[in-house]
């Protein structure tokens, strides 16, 4: 809901309320961002306001007719630059009239039901939302800023963004341009980032705010893994189960750029946009900037609160409506099974037992076109390689339809290696800046999107595959950062924005007309997971470490700001290839089930004991898909350092993991909480029956075991094929009020009592728990 009085503006959401006004200068002062106030009247605004009675020495007077207005010291929803304000301005633009002055003052606005699209750039969407488009203009230039703000009625997100308009005879040039600012008083703020590398996304960190400025920003040519564009902002004593937070996050998989400013008066300003690394964009009479968009969302229910608003929006605003709230499917992908070692038998083969054990996708990984033997040549070649598959592709998809299986097909069009036809017949297709010596990521070029004929080229070969093969599945990868940026078809300056204008276009050209299809965004894992991706897939690969422990913490981190429906999870073999870490297989899966699973473990050398867990697991994993897909996600704090507990709750059954880090000796007992529960219903609560393979525990087997087996002895291994023991089963009955409190689980194994009442978890295990009313 939107209303507008004389002066101000009231964005309502079903939790939060969002005010600002006009002040008699004309500027827009920010009021108040926060749990919802319900019918607000002059007084409330008045009284919410943050209060200018008296001058403050060294500052300077926005007028002399009122010597308490200082820029400097009022919260504002946009600040220009050199009228008293030395904040961080969200623009740095050259202006018609030669300088870097600015200074934008009401004009005019409107409200509209509905939301507005970008030109060329990805928007949420949303058919009950409602927009405010507020128009400011330069006192003393044709310069006009267009602030528009949607409110997501059913979200608790409001989104915000900016135009730049010049209407001037001389051009002005913009040098930063973010989508939005605004500024609110201090509450002893922490702020939360996530960031990481390859194999080691999103991994979250809070740091107090100080005065001064703080950064989060890409500069690689995607938003990255380094660091992700999601900020939050929250009192210093919030948990995640309380305590009030805002989240920001930005809707654009390009360099990114959000600040955090505390200044001397206690103001706290917070914008977000486009990076001005090597940003500059020219502006000529009648031309606009429109900038990506900025979502915005704050709870008073703690760091979970603010994750599920996200959630909710992304579920329904972001993510395209053909997929909301659709089952993912189950999919096997060949990547690390077979590497480019494979050929169509030895695919059929996997596909096979993929299928036995309740898989429904098969994904072709990287190595099925021309010289792809390896990652040195290849990219950019669309030659289906035929010693690999001598008849083509569409035989092949069409032998895993026969089998019931989808096909699914790898694609990293945005690559050309110089080992490839494509370079040898285009050179000038690859990003490469001539004067200099081209550097190298996985032997490969980044290939020039600013170029209309380059987008051609990927969308031609990319649909006809799809056509021809009936693929219902993409994966889209992009395996290295950009350098030597530099394009004929993009003057200095504007190459990495219109790098991702050109990246948005192929997409929307590629899929718009095939709905049908999923695509899972890719970038050697979580290099480009961001809310511009997820508004044309519906999902992201989300780390190429599957090591479940790692994950964790990648999950963990990245479900502060996306639900689990965007994160592609796959259980691989142990020891990780990552990390050589030896995990058991019910907490691959465990982990992985707060995703969208998949399997990606070499199938050929499964023991039947292992082939039988994996088809619980997926079926498991099937009656429960949408809880954990699209149900509440929450983590739950745990006392212990050596604990991650994780729910889903679907309205009526909730599912929690609780996953064991590090053992410890005689450890106290491990409380399991649920929350959302009606706490007067009567609920049960039943450990997933999951097995304990009997090599785990080499030479103590003779303590379970009626006889004394050689810990490497032949009969040890073939025992462990054949056999394994049931993990501690538990069941337990309470209200929900005793749920909401924590149950105590049984003993951990400690030395003693190998019974089936004993959790036997050691390092790295793990139980999923299943809570439904009686
Ligand atoms: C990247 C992806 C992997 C796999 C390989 C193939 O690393 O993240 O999942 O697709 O490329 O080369």
């Amino acid at each position: 809901m939107i209303i507008t009085t004389d002066n101000a503006f009231i964005l309502q959401t079903p939790a939060t309320t969002y005010i600002l006004r006009r002040t008699n200068h004309g500027h827009l002062e920010h009021i108040y961002y926060g749990p919802s106030i319900p019918d607000i009247t002059p007084q409330d605004i008045e009284s919410l306001a943050h209060k200018r009675t008296a001058q403050a020495g060294t500052t300077v007077a926005y007028t002399q007719e009122d010597l308490t207005y200082s820029l400097d010291r009022i919260p504002l929803e946009w600040s220009g630059i050199g009228k008293g304000d030395y904040r961080f301005s969200p623009a740095e633009i050259c202006m018609p009239d030669g300088g870097y002055i600015s200074d934008f003052i009401y004009k005019s606005h409107n409200t509209g039901d509905g939301t507005l699209p970008i030109k060329g750039l990805p928007t949420a969407k949303g058919h009950n939302a409602k927009h405010l488009k507020i128009t400011l203009k330069d006192t003393s230039t044709e310069l006009y800023l267009t602030l528009i703000y949607t409110v997501f009625q059913n979200s608790n997100v409001i989104t915000r963004r900016a135009i730049i308009e010049n209407r001037d005879t001389p051009p002005a040039k913009l040098r930063r341009m973010l989508s939005m600012m605004l500024d609110m008083p201090n509450q002893d703020f922490h702020i939360t980032t996530f960031a990481g590398d390859w194999a080691k996304e999103a991994h979250r960190n809070t740091r107090p705010l100080q005065p001064g400025m703080f950064v989060n920003e890409s500069r690689t040519g995607a938003s990255s893994n380094k660091h992700n564009p999601g900020v939050f902002i929250a009192e210093s004593i919030a948990t995640q189960e309380s305590g009030q937070v805002y989240g920001f996050n930005l809707v654009y998989s390009g360099n990114h750029f959000s600040f955090v400013e505390l200044n001397s008066h206690g103001l706290v300003r917070i914008g977000m946009g486009i990076s001005p690394h090597c940003f500059e964009w020219p502006l000529n009479q009648g031309e606009k900037f429109e900038t990506p968009e900025v979502a915005m969302t704050v709870s008073d229910q703690g760091y979970n609160g603010a994750s599920q608003n996200f959630h909710d929006f992304i579920n329904t605003n972001i993510i395209l409506k053909e997929w909301q709230a659709k089952p993912r499917p189950v999919l096997y992908n060949s990547w690390e099974p077979c590497f480019f070692n494979f050929n169509e038998g030895s695919l059929l083969k996997l596909a096979r037992q993929a299928k036995s054990l309740g898989m429904e996708l098969f994904v072709l990984d990287d190595g099925w076109f021309g010289a792809r033997n390896s990652d040195n040549a290849g990219l950019g070649d669309y030659e289906i390689n035929r010693k690999k598959f001598p008849r083509g592709l569409k035989p092949f998809a069409d032998r895993l339809r026969a089998m019931g299986l989808e096909f699914g097909i790898w694609f990293e069009p945005e690559m050309v290696n110089p080992d490839s036809e494509l370079y040898r017949t285009h050179p000038e297709y690859a990003v490469e800046m001539p004067s200099r010596h081209s550097t190298m990521g996985r032997n490969q070029l980044v290939l020039d999107l600013c170029n209309p004929k380059v987008r051609d080229y990927i969308v031609d070969n990319i649909t006809s595959i799809l056509d021809e093969t009936g693929a219902t599945y993409v994966k889209w990868d992009m395996n290295r950062h950009i350098s030597e940026f530099y394009s004929p078809h993009a003057p200095a300056g504007t190459f990495f924005h219109k790098y991702i204008l050109g990246l948005y276009e192929i997409l929307e050209r590629i899929f718009h007309p095939r709905p049908h299809i999923l695509l899972e965004s890719c970038s050697s894992g979580g290099n480009r997971f961001d809310l511009g991706m997820l508004c044309f897939s519906p999902q992201i690969w989300t780390s190429d470490c599957t090591d479940p422990i790692e994950r964790l913490n990648i999950q963990g981190g990245l479900s502060h700001l996306y639900p689990p429906s965007t994160m592609g999870a796959h259980v691989s073999d142990a020891p990780h290839q990552q990390t050589l870490r030896d995990t058991p297989l019910s907490t691959r899966f465990n982990v992985a089930s707060f995703g969208v699973l998949g399997y990606e473990l070499d199938l050929r050398h499964l023991s039947k004991m292992e082939r039988r867990e994996i088809a619980e697991q997926v079926a498991f994993y099937k009656a429960h898909r949408q809880a954990f897909q699209y149900g509440t996600f929450s983590r739950l704090e745990s006392p212990k350092d050596n604990k991650v507990t994780w729910q889903v709750w679907d309205g009526k059954k909730a599912i929690s993991g609780l996953f064991q880090t590090m053992a410890k000796v005689s450890e106290n007992p491990d409380i399991l909480r649920f929350k959302s529960f009606h706490p007067k219903k009567r609920y049960r609560v039943s450990t997933r029956p999951q097995r304990l393979f009997i090599k785990r525990f080499g030479g103590l087997v003779k303590h379970i075991l009626p006889v004394n087996l050689n810990p490497s002895g032949i009969i040890l291994n073939l025992a462990n094929r054949l056999h394994a023991l049931t993990d501690c089963v538990e069941t337990y009955e309470a209200s929900g009020a005793a749920l909401a409190h924590g149950i105590a689980l049984s003993n951990q194994f400690m030395g003693s009592h190998y019974n089936e009442n004993t959790r036997l978890l050691g390092d790295y295990g793990s139980n999923l728990y299943v809570a439904t009313s009686i």
